[in-house]
Parts: structure tokens; C-alpha cells; sequence
């Protein structure tokens, strides 16, 4: 027991931790700063359930084939040359689909479709001017995309919530191409997230998509954080690709009347250290961000950052070495009006994040996956903190070597998105996970590459509590990954699936580790507009009630750093059945599906008024 309850102080930046360049897991830039023509809009769409446009009958795929059958091949996008031949699709006279946006909301026989849907663009294009490369890049595609080009394979992606880009310099044509996608969002056990998640599977090409032409020699990714609250030295590097050694790269923070050139070394990495004067740190008070602008031979980027630094003392929070209580609530990733679904727009994370700012709060969980990237640049500019998770949820196939590759390509790809993310504090593995010793295998493993790829957040991971027969109600946080992570955090549901609420004034804590506790979750389920007394489950008042009486059981919490409650809105679950109470709905929300706040909101709100949140 003594070695644990040594004061620690984990110490959280230092030029070495930027050491390792951030490009995709599979090592393809991000190009999101670049401009470029945008493929958003109607897309032409074919529903294929049995997957007849990629497997011949005997199950052989069309695209591994020396010559796949313009008849069923769904990605040659043929037209019959004469009118004898057999073309068994037709991608102009299918209906369309909105990019972005999932399938399931934009027409009611896919509300509860998952399998693949075909999605069809065609556009014109100049040309490349000379030596310029091109890339397609997805913001998100959930959850498998194949993905063609004038009826060559571009390649395959895994995973729902994180960007990918292709090379199609040497496919793009001059004049009118068709860029293919087939979509699949079947859950698989292996997968990640596995078959069993409590949020809608919503499928498509649910983030933006753009055609990105760049210089041979251009700006793949960047890296810059603060050192230190202390010295506020800077330092990162900026990756150039298509360059050796001696490149040089210019970067510039105007408003702080810094310019510096550095040259790349031998891999295409330019090194930048800096102080600049005046510098004001990020914090939710305050949340500065500079504009920061890189440019290397006929490439530029320019993006607003902000600089803090967040660290852990003994069981304190640290930001910009000041403790801080981390007023929180979870978001998932949808938007309730306008037909719901996955937020679309810029526009709508805004809106999500509005609400959190209303109930007082200075921080989100984005639960259960990378939300996206319009939702954490927004959080940057409103001053509030984030966790972000991967789907790492419930009990994945923790043997599976595949199953790990996959988890680890998303936490990298969510890592190398948002690295620049002052909002970002906290890097979550997973999400109540049943110990094992796979299990922890599987999430060491996961913190250890975390880790290795950042050095400038937190890691933590959403775990369980239990109670021992003889002392019931003596909950305690006892697991192997809570010695891993920096923040102990925890899902606790006292007085929903665990009693009523009043058994919350009869808990206690046994929490053994010298390190923040956060309570990830907590709540109940509450219809909008449905009264009755606090003892009435599903009403209001049980959720208000429940809130109520939460609250100082929290309070109680030795090394309480702060807590996120389970949700912020009503959202759409396939295990959520009981009809005119949840119809499909989680109703843990503290505001409904119509955008309508319910008591519980002002109790939260109250809570955080009196805790330094002000709306
Ligand atoms: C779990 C889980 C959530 C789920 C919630 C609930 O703890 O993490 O994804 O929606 O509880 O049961 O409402």
C-alpha cells in the first residue's frame, strides 16, 4: 500500500516529448489545413445488403478480380457501351444521399439499416498543375470504406470517427471523375467498437470530404506545445513531406511578432524552440488562441492554437499549474432537431457546446469516440476542456491481435488529428471494461503507445465500481488500468441501476490511489414532460431528485478533481425499447430529443453556479 500513496507528480512536457512525427497510422498526411474542392453534397446511392456490387456469386470479390464484371461490379461506375449489354446498376438514376451526414436519418427504410451502401460522386477536375500531388481525404466513415477512383481501388479503412486520405495523383483524371465509396457499418465482434454499444450504429460518410492538390513538396503535419507555465518556451517540429534534409520552413505567431526559419533534417522535420514574449496561456477563463502560419516552399498552413500546459499533482488537477475542478457533462456525437442524427455541421457541435456552457460547464466528454474536428476547434475557441475517447467500449475481443491493431490506429489517428487541440486535456482508452488480464494487457499497451505519441496530456479511461458483500455500501475503485492512467475515473449509476437515490446519502469511498478522481458518468432516465412523484421512475422529479441527492454523495469523494453526468441530450439507442418512455431514445438526457430542457438541468446548473461556473 505505501508505494502507492507516495506524492506523485507526473510532469507533463519537455521537448523530447514531441519527438515522434504524427502522420496517420498509415503514414498518409491529414492535409485538414489544406483547402480544396469539396465533395460534400448529394451523392448517388445503392443499398446493398448482400453485397452484390463487390462479391460475385461465389463470394469472390469483384475487386481482387484481373478483369471484375462491368455487369456487377458496383465501383467500374459502367454505363451499357451498346444496347445489348447487361449493367445490373445504375449510380445516375439511384437516389441520392446527403455527404455528411449517417443513411439511417435521411430516409426511413434505413432508419435501422446496417450492412453496405454504395455512394457515388462524380466531379470535373482541371488538371494538376506540375510535379502537384492530390489526395481525397474523409473526415469520418463509419465504420469500413472501400474506396475507388475512375474504377481503381484507392484502398480500404477501418473505423468510424477518424480521418483518412488517399493519393490519387496518378488515378485523377482531367475532366469528369467518379469517386466510389462502398460503406459498411455491420458490427463484428473483432471490430471496435464490438456488436454491443449503447448508441445508435449510424452509418455513411458522416464528415466532410475534399480533393486536396499540394506542392511536391508540401506541409504534412505539425506539432507545437507549451514547455512549461514556467519558462512558456514553445517548441515543436513541422513534417514536410516530399523533403530531405535542409528544407526550409518558416513559421510565424504574428500577434506575438514571432517569425521563425529552421531547416528540415534528413526525415523532411523541421525543430522550432521558442519564448516568446507576452504570451497569454489557454485556460476556459481565458481561452487565447494565436494564429499560428507555416510555410515551406509554395505550401502554406495557418490554424489558431492555443498554449496551456495540464499536469496532475498528488490528486490535483493542474492547468497552467493552477488546481482545477473539471465542471463536465458527456456529449455523444448527435444533434436532436432537425431530423437528429449525427451532428452535420459546425453549427450544431456549436449549438451542443452552448448547452454545456448554459449548464456552467468548463469541460466535455465526448463519449464514446472521436467526435469531430469542428466540435474540438470549437471547444478551443469557447474555453472548454475536453476528454476524448476511442471506442474502446464495454467488452472488446481482447485477445484478438487485429482487434488491438485496429484500437491502436484509432487512438493514433485521434491523437495526430487533435494534437494541436488546446481543449484537449485527456486521452480516454476505453469505457467500463471488465478486468482481466487480457484487458489489461490490451489497454497498458494502448496507454504505453498514448504515451509515446504524447507526453502533453492526461491518459485516463472510464472504469467500474464494486462493493464487497460484508460492507455494501462502501464502494471502491480497484483496478490494475487505474495505476496506468493519471486520472482514476469512473462510471457510477447510485439511485438508477443501483437502488433509489436515496441510498446515495448512505455511500461511502474507498478510492486507494494518490491520484484526481473523476466521476465519468452518473444520471437516470427522464421523459420531457412527464411528471409525477420523485419516487416515479422515468419522471422529471426522479430525475431531478436523483440529481439532487448525487451531488453531496459526490462531494464526499476524497480527491474529487470534478465529474461529467450521463448526457447532456436525450439520444437514439437500439436498446432503448419501453414504449412512450424511451422509444428508442436514452432519456439520461437534461435536455429531450426536442431540445427541451428538463428540471434536472437547473439543478446541475445551480451546482456549478456555486462551483465557478458561471453560464
Ligand atoms: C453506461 C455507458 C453509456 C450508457 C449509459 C447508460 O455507463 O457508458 O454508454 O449509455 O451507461 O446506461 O445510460
Amino acid at each position: 500500500m505505501e508505494s502507492k500513496l507516495k506524492l506523485r507528480t507526473v510532469w507533463l512536457g519537455c521537448v523530447a516529448a514531441l519527438a515522434v512525427p504524427l502522420l496517420h497510422a498509415d503514414n498518409v498526411p491529414d492535409l485538414f489545413l489544406h483547402d480544396g474542392v469539396s465533395l460534400d453534397g448529394e451523392w448517388r446511392s445503392i443499398i446493398d445488403p448482400y453485397e452484390t456490387g463487390y462479391y460475385n456469386y461465389r463470394r469472390e470479390a469483384h475487386d481482387a478480380a484481373k478483369e471484375p464484371s462491368r455487369a456487377e461490379a458496383f465501383f467500374l461506375d459502367a454505363k451499357p457501351a451498346d444496347p445489348g449489354e447487361r449493367i445490373e446498376y445504375d449510380f445516375d438514376t439511384s437516389p441520392p444521399l446527403h455527404v455528411p451526414g449517417d443513411w439511417n436519418t435521411q430516409r426511413p427504410e434505413l432508419l435501422y439499416y446496417e450492412g453496405t451502401v454504395w455512394y457515388r460522386r462524380t466531379f470535373d477536375f482541371a488538371g494538376l498543375a506540375g510535379g502537384q500531388r492530390a489526395f481525397v481525404r474523409f473526415g469520418a466513415v463509419n465504420y469500413r470504406a472501400d474506396v475507388y477512383l475512375n474504377g481503381k481501388k484507392l484502398g480500404t479503412h477501418i473505423g468510424g470517427f477518424t480521418p483518412f486520405t488517399f493519393e490519387v495523383t496518378q488515378l485523377l483524371r482531367q475532366g469528369t471523375n467518379s469517386l466510389i465509396v462502398k460503406v459498411d457499418n455491420k458490427r463484428a465482434r473483432e471490430a471496435v467498437p464490438t456488436v454491443n454499444t449503447d448508441w445508435w450504429n449510424y452509418g455513411g460518410i458522416t464528415r466532410d470530404v475534399k480533393l486536396v492538390s499540394v506542392p511536391k513538396v508540401f506541409i504534412s503535419d505539425h506539432r507545437l506545445a507549451l514547455e512549461s507555465e514556467a519558462t512558456r518556451a514553445i517548441s515543436g517540429w513541422v513534417q514536410i513531406a516530399g523533403a530531405g534534409a535542409g528544407e526550409s520552413v518558416e513559421l510565424s505567431i504574428p500577434e506575438l511578432g514571432e517569425k521563425i526559419t529552421a531547416r528540415t533534417d534528413v526525415s523532411g522535420r523541421a525543430a522550432f524552440h521558442f519564448t516568446p514574449a507576452e504570451l497569454q496561456l489557454w485556460s476556459p477563463e481565458t481561452p487565447k488562441l494565436y494564429e499560428v502560419r507555416i510555410e515551406c516552399g509554395g505550401d502554406a498552413v495557418a490554424e489558431r492554437i492555443g498554449f496551456r500546459t495540464v499536469r496532475t499533482q498528488g490528486k490535483k488537477i493542474l492547468l497552467n499549474g493552477r488546481p482545477v475542478f473539471l465542471r463536465g457533462i458527456c456529449i455523444h456525437e448527435e444533434f436532436p432537431l432537425l431530423g437528429g442524427g449525427r451532428v452535420k455541421s459546425a453549427g450544431q457541435a456549436k449549438q451542443l457546446l452552448l448547452w454545456a456552457k448554459e449548464l456552467g460547464c468548463n469541460f466535455v466528454r465526448l463519449a464514446h469516440y472521436p467526435h469531430n474536428e469542428a466540435m474540438t476547434r470549437l471547444a478551443d475557441e469557447l474555453g472548454i476542456m475536453v476528454w476524448s475517447e476511442v471506442p474502446v467500449y464495454w467488452t472488446i475481443d481482447w485477445t484478438n491481435s487485429e482487434t488491438y491493431q485496429n484500437a491502436q490506429a484509432q487512438l493514433s489517428d485521434n491523437i495526430a488529428r487533435d494534437a494541436n487541440r488546446a481543449s484537449i486535456i485527456i486521452w480516454s482508452l476505453a469505457n467500463e471494461t471488465p478486468v482481466s488480464e487480457a484487458r489489461t494487457k490490451f489497454l497498458s499497451n494502448l496507454a504505453a503507445r498514448a504515451r509515446s505519441l504524447d507526453q502533453t496530456r492526461l491518459l485516463s479511461a472510464a472504469m467500474e465500481k464494486h462493493s464487497d458483500p460484508v460492507t455494501p455500501n462502501v464502494y471502491v475503485i480497484q483496478d490494475p488500468l487505474a495505476d496506468i492512467v493519471d486520472i482514476v475515473a469512473f462510471n457510477e449509476y447510485v439511485g438508477w441501476y443501483d437502488g433509489l437515490a436515496d441510498k446515495c446519502g448512505k455511500i461511502s469511498w474507498q478510492i486507494p490511489y494518490d491520484k484526481p478522481v473523476f466521476v465519468s458518468e452518473f444520471g437516470g432516465d427522464a421523459r420531457q414532460g412527464y411528471h409525477g412523484g420523485k419516487g416515479q421512475r422515468w419522471t422529471e422529479e426522479f430525475q431531478e431528485d436523483l440529481y439532487l441527492q448525487t451531488l453531496p454523495m459526490l462531494d464526499k469523494i476524497d480527491g474529487l478533481a470534478g465529474f461529467s453526468p450521463w448526457i447532456l441530450v436525450d439520444f437514439r439507442s437500439p436498446r432503448r425499447v419501453l414504449p412512450g418512455i424511451q422509444d428508442g431514445f436514452n432519456r439520461k438526457g437534461l435536455i429531450s430529443s426536442e431540445g427541451v430542457k428538463k428540471k434536472a438541468f437547473a439543478v446541475l446548473q445551480e451546482y456549478y453556479r456555486k462551483h465557478g461556473g458561471s453560464p
